[in-house]
């Protein structure tokens, strides 16, 4: 590359970090390398493996980029397991989980039950930076987030609102609260009929220079007891990355990944010279031989819930498995965004 391109490239690069800096407190970009890079993240992550790739490509950290990426979908009212618009606890108030890792540093940081704070990853990331802390929760959480003056935001959307509404109307036989007839229901409230998830978005980055970040941000199980952490926050259940060997992330029953820090197990795999799909169907397999509890049970002694894992190796490799058959995952190789579908454990679909 000659000078003055160079010089073009650096100046096009800071002026759309300055933009990303504002908002969310990139650091600045450095010289792309000239390894292939990958983006992966769950099956709700198109967008971000997008606007991660195009902010790789541009030189932005790994961690800054997917931070970046993730940022479209907690912004998202219409993704109900994230940020703004996320389905709140079981008293109607949102509380979001995220953590974050980079790799060249090993440095994390994480906050749990956040309150009001659109953009808790990159929260996440001042805890890294700016503390000398892995975790923050709660009011804690919220008042770091204040001094930072990051905007408060009331992240209940109408349309969640109506859906935990339903939900509390319905739950319960001693309720005294009465729900309206399906007919006078919105088709967004009965698309959800039944059901609670534990959504969440994770993505994985691996530079043009084989460095490695990654973010995963929920707001976590749908009517949750207000207080329930889950395992995004958690380094090493929901997320892990040793940037010498890979970045791992997941979705799905979060309480599955903390009696089994499923994310440091699947790095661990990886170093172990286990491909990326492999180290993942382990990690599948480890949450079957652990989950003794039978109300967590069908009747075949399998989980009746849903785990999903993500990984990206040092070198590029990447895969996405999970328990049970159906789930997706987006990824961007430098060349195009899609998505592909995830091995399973078992052939049967996520149970209900
Ligand atoms: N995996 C997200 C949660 O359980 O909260």
């Amino acid at each position: 590359m000659s000078d003055s391109v160079n010089r073009r490239h650096f100046l096009s690069v800071s002026a759309a970090a300055s933009l990303g800096a504002s908002v969310l407190g990139a650091a600045a970009p450095v010289p792309v390398g000239s390894k292939r890079p990958i983006v992966v993240a769950s099956g709700n992550g198109l967008q971000t493996v997008e606007k991660a790739m195009e902010r790789i490509k541009a030189g932005a950290d790994p961690l800054d980029a997917a931070i970046e990426g993730v940022a479209i979908v907690e912004a998202d009212p219409e993704d109900h397991t994230v940020g703004y618009g996320g389905i709140p606890n079981e008293e109607g108030v949102v509380e979001l989980d995220a953590a974050v890792m980079h790799g060249p540093t090993h440095g994390g940081g994480s906050v749990a039950s956040l309150r009001n704070i659109m953009h808790p990853a990159a929260v996440a990331r001042l805890v890294m930076k700016r503390t000398d802390h892995c975790l923050l929760v709660g009011e804690g959480a919220l008042k770091f987030a204040r001094a930072h003056g990051i905007p408060e935001t009331n992240l209940l959307t109408d349309e969640a609102r109506e859906i935990w509404l339903h939900w509390k109307e319905t739950n319960g036989k001693e309720s005294d609260w009465i729900a309206p007839p399906n007919s006078e229901l919105s088709p967004a409230v009965r698309k959800f009929f039944g059901i609670r998830e534990h959504g969440t978005l994770h993505c994985s980055a691996l530079d043009t220079h084989g460095n490695l970040g990654c973010v995963t941000t929920t707001s976590g199980l749908f009517y949750k007891i207000p207080g329930r952490v889950g395992d995004s926050p958690i380094m090493g259940a929901g997320l892990f990355l040793d940037n010498e060997v890979g970045s791992a992330g997941s979705t799905g029953r979060g309480e599955a990944n903390l009696l089994n820090l499923s994310s440091h197990t699947i790095v661990e795999g990886l170093r172990r010279g286990l491909a990326p799909k492999d180290a993942l169907l382990e990690a599948c397999k480890r949450i079957v031989a652990t989950n003794r509890n039978p109300r967590l049970r069908d009747a075949k002694q399998r989980p009746n819930f849903q785990v999903k894992f993500y990984c990206v190796a040092k070198d590029g490799r990447y895969a996405g498995a999970s328990l049970w058959a159906g789930a997706q995952m987006a990824v961007h190789d430098g060349d195009s965004a899609r998505l592909v579908d995830c091995a399973s454990l078992y052939d049967d679909p996520e149970p209900n």
